[in-house]
């Protein structure tokens, strides 16, 4: 599946509705975004992958069909229904509920960084505090020469993306619901 299913998307839009700041957006990115977040990926060098705020499951779905084994996948979401159901469609993954607790979970996998970290949380609508702490522990969890990429709707996070991390190139997909911009960071 590359496309959210229908069955997704209604689950997706009752999650904006009774949390719209958590959620961010009333639908899961497209498959022009999801390629856009992945593009550049070098499965073959990737042991460990943590996606943040994984909704319904678009990128995880791709991180599936594409790791190669021995890759660990680590996924974050912190909507008790939505993340059980993933747990239920990838049992190899890995799965938690906050993003924050990035650095404490992959070190209890053993793996004390990731090599690409992606993430679909809605950092402009969470709060500042909140926004602050899970860049932090971005930061502190990639790997020597990993990513970080995310993308959000608007550039206002861009100054924060650059306080964080040295390097950050800009993309923007027009093709997705809202059009969305893609920031990908590296140290
Ligand atoms: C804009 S949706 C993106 C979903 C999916 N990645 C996509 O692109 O379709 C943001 C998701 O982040 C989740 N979320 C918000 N705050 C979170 C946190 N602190 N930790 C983990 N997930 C969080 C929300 O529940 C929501 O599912």
């Amino acid at each position: 599946m590359f496309s959210a299913a229908l069955s997704d998307r209604l689950l997706f839009f009752r999650k904006f509705l009774a949390s719209p700041r958590k959620t961010g957006s009333v639908t899961p990115s497209s498959r022009y975004l999801t390629g856009k977040i992945f593009k550049g990926a070098d499965w073959s060098k990737i042991r460990c992958i943590a996606e943040l705020g994984a909704g319904t499951g678009v990128f995880t779905d791709y991180i599936e069909r594409h790791r190669q084994s021995g890759c660990k996948a680590v996924i974050f979401e912190q909507d008790n229904r939505m993340r059980d159901s993933l747990m239920l469609r990838y049992p190899d993954m890995n799965f938690a509920a906050e993003a924050e607790l990035l650095p404490w979970v992959l070190s209890s996998l053993g793996t004390g960084s990731a090599d690409l970290i992606i993430s679909g949380l809605p950092f402009s609508t969470l709060p500042r505090s909140l926004t602050l702490r899970i860049l932090g522990c971005v930061r502190e969890s990639l790997a020597e020469g990993g990513r970080f990429v995310a993308f959000q709707y608007s550039p206002a996070l861009l100054p924060l993306f650059r306080r964080f991390f040295p390097e950050v190139k800009v993309s923007l997909e027009l093709r997705n619901l809202p059009p969305a911009l893609i920031f990908d960071c590296s140290l």
